[in-house]
């Protein structure tokens, strides 16, 4: 927790988190919405979050440059006790999952996958909608999945950075929000998606937007990851509670942000640069 510097109530002690813990990843506030799932899943748990606001978004960045600020940050992390990460970031995953594995062969990452899978099972239309970022649309992992499991369907692959900025601005259910959304959506509904796979960790927050405009049904990993999260690290963390809060933009916007999105007031928010 080197350079870190504590910004809001409650007053955090120098170091709150117990000696492991999880790390938690993204560029921004949607990686609240995993995290969220794995306090659900495993409220005991310490986690630490970092978002690295300074350099969002993803989506539109080169991979050989998002993964130098990924290192940046699961360097960090690890140097501070974390016992394995969560990439909860589909852009993150795309750019250096595999390339963490090979780096840090003894922490597991936990990374996001577009959830092709279960939406192109259950689709009656025959017509699955993924909205992601343009670095996810254009990887491996998302070739994999549509290639090992959605060869009978139709993928309608939509790239949506304005909804990205939506929800880090937590504005996500304004008139504005609306319309923003509805534009975005237009070739989904067009093309009589009935599933919509959200493939990017802000999309969650809107959730019920989209679904309101679309009445397809949304499918989001995240419940899973937490589960799988759990599974994985549950032998690896001591005991021991916190939740700390780490950005390398403005911790004051985060802090307003997230508490807005997590509809909790009190946490934990502190400035790190990568
Ligand atoms: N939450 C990131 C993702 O899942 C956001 C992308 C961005 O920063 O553009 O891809």
């Amino acid at each position: 927790m080197n350079g870190t510097s504590p910004v809001s109530k409650p007053t955090p002690s120098s170091n709150p988190l117990p000696p492991s813990f999880i790390g938690v990843f993204d560029s921004g506030v949607g990686g609240l919405s995993v995290l969220q799932q794995i306090h659900a899943s495993w409220p005991e748990a310490a986690t630490l979050y970092y978002a690295d606001q300074a350099h969002f978004p993803y989506g539109p960045k080169p991979a050989d440059e998002l993964h130098q600020y990924v290192d940046s940050a699961v360097q960090m992390m690890i140097a501070s006790g974390a016992a394995g990460i969560v990439l909860a970031c589909h852009s993150a995953s795309a750019s250096s999952l595999l390339r963490l594995r090979a780096s840090y062969p003894d922490i597991p990452f936990i990374g996001l996958e577009p959830a092709v899978k279960p939406a192109a099972e259950a689709t009656k239309t025959g017509v699955i909608g993924v909205l992601t970022t343009q670095i996810t649309s254009q990887g491996a992992l998302y070739k994999s999945v549509v290639e090992r499991f959605a060869r009978h369907v139709q993928v309608i692959t939509q790239v949506a950075p304005e909804l990205v900025e939506l929800a880090e601005s937590g504005d996500i259910e304004s008139d504005h929000a609306n319309a923003v959304v509805r534009g975005s959506l237009a070739p989904l509904i067009e093309a009589n998606a009935d599933q919509i796979v959200l493939a990017c960790t802000h999309f969650p927050f809107l959730a019920p937007t989209i679904s309101a405009i679309t009445g397809a049904k949304l499918v989001d990993p995240a419940a899973g990851v937490a589960r799988q999260t759990r599974r994985m690290l549950e032998n690896r963390l001591t005991p021991g509670e916190g939740r700390v809060y780490l950005t390398s933009g403005d911790p004051a916007a985060f802090l307003a942000t997230a508490a807005r999105l997590l509809q909790q007031s009190h946490l934990d928010v502190r400035k790190s640069p990568l």
